[in-house]
């Protein structure tokens, strides 16, 4: 019998999934999660976006881009986002992703520097700022810093939406926003809570 011959086709283009986990298990420290959100999660995140009247949206955490897809399909022509995201693979595979939409920029900066960036910008306002950021894993004052940074360039209609897998942060949240609205999402990996935050 001649010689058999296993061949062994591998897909030429990783999954948003496969990426994710694999990065996301080399530097859990800061990805906080192995897994990207889920599209219940992503949809309850998203739903008090007002599309019509937002002007610029900042993300923190862009991971592999799974909010940032879904905000930028929605969002109108001459909206900003902002998607500012630390680690160096997340950031170049979501910048090749939105290379072509102009009005969308994946910044590889911690969103502690979320304000530098807009003052070269000279944006003073946001409408929304939607944040993954694993505030469990930072410096509780890192946190305070961003919080406050957050709620000075929140429009006075606009909100801040952060998910987490706990109510850890739950009280330094009360302190820096006016009102926060709670929701759970059952169906994540693990199963989440957002909170909704008005500024003062
Ligand atoms: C829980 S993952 C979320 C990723 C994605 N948005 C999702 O929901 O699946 C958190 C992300 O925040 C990023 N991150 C952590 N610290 C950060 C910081 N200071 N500034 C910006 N991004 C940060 C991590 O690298 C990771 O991609």
């Amino acid at each position: 019998m001649g010689k058999t011959k296993l061949y062994c086709i591998l897909p030429q283009k990783k999954t948003h999934m496969e990426s994710f986990f694999k990065e996301a298990i080399g530097s859990l420290k800061t990805s906080g999660t192995v897994k990207p959100s889920s599209k219940y999660l992503i949809r309850n995140c998203l739903k008090g976006i007002d599309y019509s009247r937002a002007e610029t949206i900042i993300e923190f955490g862009t991971g592999n881009g799974c909010f940032t897809r879904e905000i930028a399909k929605n969002m109108r022509p001459n909206t900003s986002l902002y998607s500012f995201e630390v680690n160096q693979k997340f950031h170049a595979y979501s910048s090749r992703e939105f290379q072509t939409q102009k009005n969308v920029q994946i910044l590889n900066r911690s969103a502690l520097d979320f304000d530098k960036v807009l003052r070269e910008d000279s944006v003073s306002q946001v409408d929304y700022i939607i944040s993954s950021l694993p505030l469990t894993l930072f410096k509780k004052s890192d946190t305070q810093t961003i919080l406050s940074k957050v709620s000075t360039y929140l429009k006075k209609e606009g909100c801040f939406v952060q998910y987490q897998y706990s109510l850890s942060n739950y009280l330094q949240l009360r302190r820096a926003f006016d009102a926060i609205h709670i929701g759970v999402t059952i169906r994540n990996f693990p199963p989440a809570v957002i909170y909704t935050c008005s500024p003062k």
